[in-house]
């Protein structure tokens, strides 16, 4: 893959307790990683996740709070097992399973963020493009497709 693999960050508002991460996930994220923050991993409907997917996401993360560490009590939990399932089924429809990664976070996990992306992205660059399941057709401007 010559062009850096796309990645659609969903990412729990609470789970980064360095300011210095969050404030590079907020400001200085480098271009192919799209960021959606969410109050808590619970409330990531899977078709914003499907969403990402045929808008021409590479991969998805999924950041979140420590399963007894959610804000919301058991958010991260009903969302691990609920996108889990999701993407089971995702790689049947052909987006294999591995293009989704889960991150669970602790207080301890200063700089974690940056490492992880960096992996799933040349674990990504690996698998090359995803495009089985890209229904969006960009349109240049005029109206006319690219
Ligand atoms: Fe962070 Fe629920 S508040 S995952």
């Amino acid at each position: 893959m010559s062009l850096k693999p796309k990645i659609a960050l969903f990412q729990c508002q609470w789970c980064l307790y360095s300011p210095t991460d969050q404030e590079w996930v907020d400001s200085q994220l480098p271009e192919n990683i799209h960021l959606i923050k969410t109050p808590c991993t619970g409330r990531i409907n899977p078709l914003y996740v499907l969403n990402a997917v045929q808008g021409g996401a590479d991969g998805v993360m999924i950041s979140g709070c420590l399963p007894e560490q959610c804000h919301f009590k058991t958010g991260n939990m009903a969302a691990r097992r609920q996108l889990e399932e999701f993407n089971d089924f995702l790689d049947y429809i052909g987006y294999e399973k591995s293009r989704m990664r889960f991150v669970w976070l602790d207080l301890q996990d200063r700089g974690i963020i940056q490492k992880r992306l960096a992996q799933f992205e040349k674990d990504l660059e690996a698998l090359g493009q995803a495009s089985n399941l890209v229904t969006r057709v960009k349109v240049a401007e005029g109206g006319q497709n690219a």
